[in-house]
């Protein structure tokens, strides 16, 4: 059987030294820069249009027309930013994206910002990865050396100052109007929309924001054409993208491959669930997203099909969970994560995510009451398109959709300890069992 991996971004990263320039180059890297920088700006915005490509940073909204919005120049200041904040639990693929191949990144940003006329342009980067942070920095180094930014770049005439920015670790920084308000040295807390960022972003300017992995597909798109990429994926989901596999899989990793693929091709590609044991819940994006389990296997990874599954396709961050895990402690470990997180704005958020966390330790420890699965649907209930931005929302997700395929787990959290019926030494991957 032809191996369904299509290898793209991920296809130079076996390449020695693959994060240099020199590496780069050899493998054809900045020649799309070169046709772009032919290419009227609105040209390009078309190009990618035509191509399908959708934000892969998990709401899956479309590049080009995202490009699109941008109103008419008028002398002053347009930003691109970067989205590189990642933080979502289970989502990891735009950094080991950044470590291997920056340069893929720094290209499709010159060319997006070619494409919408912006002079300046930030790469937002979630501060705890201070390697990455230095691989960035290097390339862009490098890239300026040898006149890919700065001003006149090919002597094209196009000028552009690409600036990389660490910020203080913080999940709602990935949240795009909280990254700017950072970005601005403010504390990182969403915008109220409208005006979105097209029309008033960065410093109240016109600002595109864009997911590392949507803006690195675009030399791509830009050498090969948008039919290359349309005739990828399925229907209204173009193209090629990242799948991280984690937790109880036998070779987690990335596994770059059209969109559709289903759960079970790319299990059989990373060897299976973990052997000897069998597949009970899984993400599909990240977190955030409704869990699945193994009646889903064969539902198509794309943005429709997953949708009308129940779930959302959202990073594609397939975090994988074997019979051995107690569902209540996985819900329970998220959920403090969305508590910690929780910026605070919105009174749904900061105090629901709270209460949550209350009720499912009770849950957890076998002292939950009758009541406690209704309060906390109910208080989901209270949270979801009742919250400020897009993280109350998602803290529902696992625990709305955990209920509806394991209630019986919750009701056993009545009278048994979660650690009882599922003991940590079973599920962890791991030497060392948390202290309870
Ligand atoms: C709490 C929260 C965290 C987010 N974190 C990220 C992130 O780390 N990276 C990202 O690209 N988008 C993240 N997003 C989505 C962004 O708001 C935005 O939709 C995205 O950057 C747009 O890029 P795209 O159109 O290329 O997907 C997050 C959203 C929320 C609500
Ligand atoms: S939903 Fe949560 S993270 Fe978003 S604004 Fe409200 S408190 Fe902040």
């Amino acid at each position: 059987m032809p191996t369904p991996l299509t290898p793209v971004l991920s296809a130079t990263w076996d390449a020695r030294d693959s994060w240099t320039l020199d590496a780069y180059e050899k493998q054809g890297g900045y020649q799309a820069l070169r046709t772009a920088l032919t290419m009227e700006p609105d040209a390009v915005v078309a190009l990618v249009k035509d191509s399908g490509l959708r934000g892969r940073g998990g709401a899956g909204f479309p590049t080009g027309m995202k490009w699109g919005f941008l109103p008419k120049p008028d002398g002053g200041p347009r930003y691109l930013v970067v989205n590189a904040d990642e933080s979502e639990p289970g989502t990891c693929k735009d950094i080991p994206l950044m470590l291997a191949s920056p340069h893929v990144l720094v290209e499709g940003a010159i060319i997006a910002a070619h494409a919408i006329r912006a002079a300046k342009a930030f790469i937002y980067l979630r501060g705890e990865v201070v390697h990455v942070y230095r691989r960035l920095l290097a390339a862009v180094a490098e890239a300026k050396d040898r006149g890919y930014l700065g001003a006149n770049i090919l002597g094209s005439g196009f000028d552009l100052d690409l600036v990389v920015h660490a910020g203080a670790g913080a999940y709602i920084c990935g949240e795009e109007t909280a990254l700017l308000d950072s970005l601005e040295g403010r504390r990182g807390q969403p915008r109220l929309r409208p005006p979105f960022p097209a029309v008033a972003g960065l410093y109240a300017r016109p600002t595109v924001v864009n997911n590392v992995e949507s803006i690195a597909s675009v030399p791509s798109i830009v050498a090969n054409g948008p039919d290359w990429f349309s005739g990828m994926g399925t229907g209204k989901s173009a193209g090629v993208g990242l799948f991280s596999l984690s937790g109880h899989v036998t070779r987690p990793g990335q596994y770059e491959a059209p969109l559709g693929i289903t759960l079970r091709e790319l299990l059989d590609l990373a060897g299976g669930v973990r052997h000897g044991h069998e597949l009970k819940f899984w993400t599909p994006g990240g977190s955030s997203t409704p869990l699945l389990t193994a009646e889903h296997l064969d539902v198509p990874l794309d943005f429709e099909s997953v949708a009308g599954a129940g779930s959302m396709l959202g990073t594609r961050a397939l975090q994988i969970f074997d019979e051995t895990t107690s569902v209540v402690r996985a819900v329970l470990r998220w959920t403090e994560f969305y508590a910690h997180e929780s910026c605070g704005k919105c009174t749904p958020c900061r105090e629901g995510t709270y209460w949550l966390v209350q009720v499912l330790r009770r849950i957890e420890a076998g002292k939950g009451t009758e009541e406690d699965i209704e309060k906390l649907l109910d208080i989901c209930d209270n949270i979801l398109g009742r919250a400020f931005c897009a993280l109350g929302d998602g803290a529902t997700s696992p625990i709305v959709s955990a209920v509806k395929f394991f209630r019986d787990e919750f009701v056993a959290g009545t009278h048994t300890p979660a650690w009882e019926l599922f003991p940590y030494e079973r599920s962890t991957l791991f030497a060392e069992v948390p202290a309870r």
